[in-house]
């Protein structure tokens, strides 16, 4: 109970919502700063249900993508229409990416954040793959012949960070993963039933382990991860009754199935949910 609350009173001033370093999130980065609260949900109901310290899991949560307020307009959350990394080289997109992990923990070392807490961040991509810009990179090498095309892509294309060292680790980069993904499936209107839901925590966790990121939990906790995840999801995407007063105003209401985002200029490919870019 005592360590519980010591836990609390360590990270209450960083999990304020009126922390300086959040408002300026806030304020410069919304997408992002909106996808850290999701995130932050997820995790935080996945933590308790392994009894995990579930003030260190929100706390890197609430900040772990802080270093994108560097550069907001490169991350698909934050864009509207236009899509800057249509102009860029894959490789070029990838090293923007790829450095908010480092852009979080310096800011969050700047700013005196716990270090177990850092750790947290610095690991949240582990040394996963950027897919989207891989994919990209690879459709381009395949107008080359075999022996001039690249043997060391998928090794420029990962993060370089160590994969989840510790449960807290892992249950934070499985909820980024699974918030990024059901937000563009949602769009799609993808992620209605509770068989579309269970695909999607069930894909996103068997790619993080065949990407050796997972190797850290047990097959309780992941049992227990996908339960609690369906849970939430189907708590937060629910159908929602209409009463017989609402129909005249609502007739045509798709709230729960808002549709795909509008597009001003076409993307070169657009990536699959599965494909995030961050
Ligand atoms: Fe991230
Ligand atoms: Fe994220």
């Amino acid at each position: 109970m005592t360590e519980i609350t010591n836990e609390k009173e360590k990270y209450k001033i960083y999990n304020d919502p009126a922390h300086p370093l959040l408002a300026e999130f806030m304020a410069k980065c919304k997408g992002s700063y909106k996808h850290c609260q999701d995130v932050a949900y997820l995790a935080e109901s996945v933590g308790r249900k392994l009894n995990l310290n579930v003030e260190l899991i929100k706390c890197a949560a609430f900040y772990h993508d802080i270093g994108k307020i560097i550069n907001p307009e490169f991350f698909s959350e934050n864009q509207s229409g236009l899509n800057i990394h249509d102009d860029l080289k894959p490789i070029v997109s990838y090293h923007i990416i790829s450095r908010h992990v480092a852009d979080s923990v310096s800011i969050l070392v700047e700013n005196d954040f716990p270090i177990d807490m850092i750790k947290l961040v610095q690991q949240h991509h582990g040394s996963s793959l950027v897919r989207h810009f891989y994919l990209l990179a690879v459709k381009a090498e395949e107008t080359l012949p075999e022996e001039k095309r690249d043997p060391f892509m998928e090794i420029k294309y990962r993060y370089k960070h160590k994969a989840p060292q510790t449960v807290e680790s892992a249950v934070l980069m499985i909820c980024d993963n699974i918030e990024a993904t059901a937000k563009a499936l949602r769009a799609d209107g993808k992620l209605v039933s509770d068989e579309q839901k269970k695909i999607l925590i069930k894909t996103t966790i068997d790619r993080l382990k065949e990407d050796i990121q997972l190797d850290i939990l047990t097959v309780g906790q992941e049992r227990i991860i996908i339960e609690t995840l369906l849970d939430v999801l189907n708590s937060i995407y629910h159908s929602r009754t209409l009463y017989a007063d609402q129909v005249g105003d609502y007739s045509d209401d798709q709230s729960e199935v808002p549709p795909p985002a509008k597009q001003t200029k076409k993307s070169k490919a657009s990536p699959k949910p599965e494909d995030k870019i961050d």
